[in-house]
């Protein structure tokens, strides 16, 4: 079953049949150009088939794991950045049980920023816990992580002795390079590859994204298995069926018209890291050659009580796209009081999703009329196939919105610059002429230690 539907009626004014003809060819044509990976990055496309290609023995060996460490652990700590964080984050934000206290066990994330404090409570927190620990780097050098994991690694071997720490750290990376596979093979840690033509932020359905969402107790086959039906509905070259084509080609309509930014508003509290998840694929995979989309995200009805204001009647270059979890898993309705002192008694027996369907119906309406073009995401429910289902359709339509943009979604050279500067001034040996020159410009401004 079809569980997530991508709805364009509001967009009509801005879009309309006229428009999205003219862009039919063209969507035609970048899936085509996927399809037949000829494309720009045509050697990072493993993640198109793969909720078809991973076997079920690639998926038993997972769980097996993840069995494993669910027996033995309270904590599983993922340690990873972008694409080797986002994708599980958002999964088991999204599955989980609302309250972490009531996870069992618990992941955990690190290597995602660059903090004291974060860490040592970290430690504080698990001294006395049993620990996994799931280090995630396809590249294997990565800073945040690499510092984290040293860290890390260091109170395990302290907790555990060397020998035992290291039957409790497991690797996910490249399955022959870098300085985590070489690592791992010295220190003997449990291993799961990555495929080289799967680049990190198209990777959550690897073992990147499965192992730690299988050791939240999420059924990861139910996953992999709604992510493939996607397939189905997120191929063709018409974009009255192929539902990722549809987006990707609304998005650009509305790009060119001046619409520079797009939020992803999600109505349900569990949507907010999917649509981090979503910002790290839209944006890195297009916002290059000076071009791209900015994706932005929202919590509504929360952020109605603050960007709400913008949204209705800030700079018109923005669109939206509304996401929206139509069934809950349990109902709480609103109780009647004899004293309606508060005025509410208008609402009593509602229960919370009619009030938030309405938020979102008057949000659609207000903001459409406040200039701003809105789509909806409709997702069935929070289950692993409405997810998979998810996943997928995004990847795909982002693939293909860079490839209607004419650019390679697969890449990331960008993000290059401000780790060189990093490493330079940090005295990374090779970096010597670049700390200089960037020294002297922050002792201009008075900014060097
Ligand atoms: O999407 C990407 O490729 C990046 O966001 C990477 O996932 C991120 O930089 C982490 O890289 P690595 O897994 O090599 O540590």
């Amino acid at each position: 079953m079809q569980k997530v539907k991508y709805d364009d009626r509001f967009v009509s004014e801005w879009v309309g049949e006229a428009k999205l003809g003219r862009l039919r060819e063209d969507a035609a044509a970048a899936e085509n150009l996927l399809a037949a990976k000829k494309g720009p990055g045509n050697d990072f496309l493993g993640w198109l088939e793969l909720p078809a290609a991973i076997t079920a023995q690639q998926q038993r060996a997972i769980k097996d794991k993840a069995e494993q460490v669910r027996a033995t652990s309270d904590i599983l700590i993922a340690i990873g950045i972008g694409g080797s964080y986002l994708g599980a984050r958002a999964a088991i934000e999204f599955l989980s049980t609302t309250f972490e206290e009531r996870r069992a066990p618990r992941v955990l994330f690190a290597g995602h920023q660059v903090n004291s404090d974060y860490l040592h409570d970290m430690i504080e927190l698990i001294a006395d816990r049993r620990v996994t620990i799931n280090v995630i780097s396809k590249s294997g050098t990565t800073t945040e992580p690499g510092i984290a994991f040293r860290v890390l690694r260091q109170f395990m071997e302290k907790k555990y002795g060397k020998s035992e720490a290291a039957k409790r750290i497991i690797a996910t990376t490249d399955p022959k390079r870098g300085a985590l596979r070489s690592l791992a093979d010295t220190e003997g840690y449990a291993t799961f590859s990555i495929a080289p033509d799967i680049g990190g932020r198209f990777s959550v359905l690897s073992p990147v994204g499965l192992f730690p969402i299988a050791v939240a107790g999420i059924d990861i086959e139910a996953l992999v298995a709604g992510a493939r039906e996607a397939m189905g509905f997120c191929s063709g070259a018409n974009l009255d069926t192929n539902m990722s084509a549809r987006y990707a080609a609304v998005r650009n309509i509305l790009f060119r018209q001046g619409k520079t930014m797009e939020v992803m508003a999600g109505c349900n509290p569990y949507l907010h890291f999917v649509c981090e998840w979503w910002k790290q694929l839209a944006g890195e995979s297009e916002g290059k050659d000076q071009t791209g989309i900015f994706p932005a995200a929202v919590d509504y009805t929360t952020d109605l009580h603050s960007l709400g204001q913008w949204m209705q009647e800030g700079l018109r270059n923005v669109f939206e796209t509304f996401m929206y979890v139509k069934k809950s898993r349990s109902t709480v309705t609103i109780p009647r009081f004899d004293n309606d002192s508060d005025e509410l008694n208008y609402l009593a027996g509602k229960s919370f999703e009619e009030v938030n369907e309405q938020a979102y119906l008057g949000t659609v309406l207000a903001h459409v009329d406040g200039g701003v073009p809105a789509a909806s995401i409709m997702l069935e429910d929070r289950s692993e196939e409405t997810l998979g289902q998810l996943f997928y359709f995004f990847e795909k339509a982002i693939a293909l919105s860079g490839y209607l943009l004419r650019v390679n979604p697969f890449d990331q050279p960008g993000v290059e610059a401000y780790k060189k500067n990093m490493f330079a001034l940090l005295n990374k040996p090779g970096s010597e002429k670049r700390r200089d020159e960037l020294r002297q410009r922050l002792e201009k401004l008075g900014l060097c230690s």
